[in-house]
């Protein structure tokens, strides 16, 4: 077989603010999860990447989607479409008459029925022979490296666009958990709030995320106030475009109040984990994964606050994705994981 062939079987991370697709050896794409949709002829002009750039630019024929809200999909054919697009970059259909083999994507956790059939229904439209769902915490924690086939608690901390999950994981599966539909997202409309509050500055989604991405710390001891942005956007009393520059020291003040309800769900996934668990993190401490795991500060806070050994990941973007393409390399053998 050549070794280059494109294989039957495809993994998916269908994020809240990212798509990751790859088979069991390489990352395949990664694009945001937006589309664009003309709502006057409703064909969809861009997906990903392309979407992205357009997005609070478009004009009033364009509409600007994101099929995903606090982790789960909110609008099931938006997202049905969006996964087509994606997919169709990465995986001809011609070359699949007969679909995929095994396909595999990722959920969260904290799901409800009918969150979860919007994502089967999502993933039925590519007929493959097996699909199974993954439980995007026990998958991070693969792609994290760790055995979680061995009975010892590892507490796993997931804090993507949408939500944030906490799982304790001990024998393949989640002996303790709790979710918070608080994570980028909730930190980027912090940061537009604030500056439409306290500088009448209208800043769109983007900027927020920008700024945040740039300068974001999260640890105020750390905080460097001679660290500046400068966020472009609309005076509101003026109607004109304007900008404003901001500190670090001052953003931190602005991401405390998401990030303590963040760091409010791990203390409870703490007080409700298990005694003997309880004590097998105290000793290998908190993995730390999803792109806001990159935010500055987030290791010496949490160590801080929780007084045990924090792990950050250092590619916190990757973490679900890697995990469901190691589950792809023997389905079999990671059954106890596939839903
Ligand atoms: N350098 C960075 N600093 C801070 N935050 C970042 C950085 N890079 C990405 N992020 C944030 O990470 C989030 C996206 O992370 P990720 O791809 O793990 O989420 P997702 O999987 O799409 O969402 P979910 O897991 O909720 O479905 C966004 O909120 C983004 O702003
Ligand atoms: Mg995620």
């Amino acid at each position: 077989m050549n070794p280059f062939a494109p294989t039957k079987n495809l993994a998916i991370d269908l994020g809240n603010n990212n798509t990751l697709l790859c088979d069991q050896s390489s990352l395949l794409l990664s694009q945001p999860s937006f589309m664009v949709v003309n709502e006057l002829n409703n064909r969809i002009e861009a997906v990903g990447d392309q979407a992205y750039e357009m997005l609070e630019k478009t004009h009033s024929n364009l509409k600007p989607i994101k099929p995903l809200k606090g982790g789960v999909i909110s609008d099931g054919e938006s997202a049905k479409k969006m996964l087509k697009e994606l997919v169709g970059k990465v995986r001809k259909p011609s070359l699949f008459p007969s679909g995929f083999n095994y396909l595999l994507s990722g959920v969260p956790y904290d799901t409800t029925p009918v969150e979860k059939r919007a994502l089967r229904d999502a993933l039925d439209q590519f007929s493959s022979r097996y699909t199974h769902l993954v439980h995007e915490p026990l998958a991070a924690a693969l792609g994290l490296g760790l055995n979680i086939q061995e009975p010892e608690g590892k507490m796993v901390v997931d804090i993507g666009g949408g939500i944030t999950e906490v799982v304790v994981i001990s024998l393949s599966g989640i002996a303790a958990f709790q979710s918070i539909r608080v994570a980028g997202d909730a930190l980027d409309e912090e940061i537009q709030d604030y500056f439409r509050r306290e500088y009448n500055l209208s800043i769109g989604l983007k900027s927020a995320e920008k700024v945040k991405k740039e300068i974001g710390c999260i640890y105020s001891p750390i905080a460097d106030k001679k660290m500046v942005a400068i966020v472009k956007g609309k005076d509101l009393m003026e109607g004109i475009p304007a900008s404003r520059t901001i500190t670090q020291t001052e953003l931190t003040k602005v991401l405390e109040k998401p990030f303590r309800q963040i760091e409010e769900c791990i203390h409870q996934s703490l007080e409700i984990c298990p005694p003997e668990l309880a004590a097998d993190i105290y000793q290998s401490g908190i993995h730390v994964t999803g792109g806001n795991a990159l935010l500055k500060g987030i290791k010496e806070r949490f160590a801080q606050t929780f007084q045990i050994q924090v792990h950050i990941d250092p590619l916190p973007l990757l973490a679900v994705s890697k995990g469901i393409g190691q589950v792809l390399t023997a389905p079999q053998k990671f059954k106890a994981v596939l839903l």
